[in-house]
């Protein structure tokens, strides 16, 4: 008989079914089986960010229900990827990213493999007026769930002059998407 550590095919509708709480606020996503080389997870809307994500490794992403969009960080410079209904999109490693999901019952699949030894990942925080970095911190990351929340509340620890842009002067509001976005859009604008 095989191995069939992960279990026998389930049917994606009833698992989006049974673990619906779960992707809505305050926890907005489920990683589908535990201990796997693939890491498969649903992310559920709504849901705003300041924080970006790099990634040692290639993230797939399958945005099946509503849309969503990925901000991205490129050396000081934002950018803005949409993930419109029904869009698939892999991302290449180390492409400092911040999904955006503003849409409620909004849903994605995104699938990216265990990191190997050596690989860190981080997160890191950055000015939305200037676009310059204020933060960033790395890890080797084994498990998403446990390994995440000890940085953010590392960063939403810091004071509003550690979180003071050392290059235009403006404090980044921490934990406050909302102040955070207005910021980014006004400079956009500009
Ligand atoms: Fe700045």
């Amino acid at each position: 008989m095989s191995n069939f550590k992960y279990g026998f095919p389930l049917n994606f509708n009833t698992w989006l079914d049974s673990n619906a709480h779960r992707l809505k606020p305050p926890v907005n996503n489920q990683q589908i089986w535990q201990d796997s080389d693939y890491m498969v997870t649903v992310v559920g809307g709504p849901n705003q960010r300041t924080d970006f994500h790099d990634n040692p490794v290639e993230e797939f992403f399958y945005q099946f229900k509503g849309n969503a969009y990925l901000n991205i960080w490129d050396d000081g410079r934002y950018d803005r990827i949409d993930l419109r209904e029904g869009d698939i999109f892999l991302m290449a490693p180390h492409v400092l990213h911040s999904p955006q999901r503003p849409e409620e019952g909004s849903l994605c699949l995104v699938l990216e493999r265990m990191r190997p030894e050596n690989e860190p990942d981080a997160i890191q925080w950055s000015c939305a007026a200037c676009g310059n970095l204020i933060k960033r911190y790395e890890m080797n990351l084994k498990s998403i769930v446990a390994d995440l929340p000890p940085v953010y509340e590392q960063f939403y620890a810091t004071s509003d002059e550690e979180r003071r842009c050392s290059q235009c002067g403006e404090i980044h509001p921490s934990r406050d998407a909302q102040t955070w976005h207005r910021t980014l859009k006004a400079t956009e604008t500009r």
